[in-house]
């Protein structure tokens, strides 16, 4: 830990001169930093979905990439965030990296990854992961952890000798970033906040209040 006790230094203060005019290589170079700085689970976001009801609910998952028009996710499509989102794709997102006093916050549209990308990344998974996503429905209730337990065994056997094949109801979410806010903590709460905001092919870039 350094000096400051890991807090950034002042030349960490966020300007508007010195930002990429792309919020998404800006947010590559803050990922970057937060693997330097060695943060836990510097992937971890916090997502945000709405049901039908407005009623909004969040969870964290982790990017499992950054594209040039936002971060990747992989989840169960029939989960409640999945299900959500095939009904509202509006989605909000936050990461939060505490090491660095720093926050990004994005909202846009989210995403099915094509068939052929959600393969692609399933395949890396290592078989225990890949085996838990047949044996989980993801956010259904369940009587006992027994259960769970007993359909990986079973899913185990099934798949024996064999690679495992996704599930179709596994996949990837992008999200399309329209908004992206970066945020950098400074001294006396003054904390610079710079807003991307999507205009056609371009971004506006503002500053706003603390
Ligand atoms: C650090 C961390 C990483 C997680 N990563 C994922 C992930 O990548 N995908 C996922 O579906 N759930 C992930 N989860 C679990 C979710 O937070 C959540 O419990 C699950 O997706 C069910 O959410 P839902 O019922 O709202 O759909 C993660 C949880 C934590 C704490």
């Amino acid at each position: 830990m350094s000096a400051t006790g890991g807090r950034p230094s002042a030349n960490a203060a966020l300007h508007e001169g010195a930002v990429d005019p792309d919020p998404l290589v800006q947010m590559q170079r803050w990922l970057d930093d937060a693997y330097a700085a060695s943060v836990i689970e510097p992937t971890a976001m916090c997502v945000s979905t709405a049901g039908e009801d407005g009623q909004p609910s969040s969870r964290i998952v982790l990017a499992r990439g950054m594209t040039s028009r936002g971060p990747v996710f992989y989840t169960s499509y029939l989960s409640r965030k999945g299900r959500e989102l095939a009904r509202n794709p509006r989605v909000a997102a936050a990461f939060y990296w505490p090491e660095l006093e720093r926050q990004v916050r994005m909202t846009g549209i989210a995403e099915r990854l094509s068939d052929e990308d959600s393969d692609a990344y399933f395949a890396t998974r290592p078989r225990g992961h890949q085996l838990s996503a047949w044996a989980s429905e993801q956010s259904e209730a369940v009587a006992d952890r027994d259960i769970l337990d007993q359909r990986v065994e079973d899913y185990a056997a099934r798949f024996e000798g064999e690679p495992v094949p996704r599930p179709h109801s596994w996949g990837g979410f992008l999200i399309v970033a329209e908004r992206v806010e970066f945020w950098q903590g400074c001294a006396n709460r003054m904390h610079d906040r710079l807003e991307y905001a999507r205009e056609g092919a371009a971004w506006r870039l503002r500053r706003l209040q603390p």
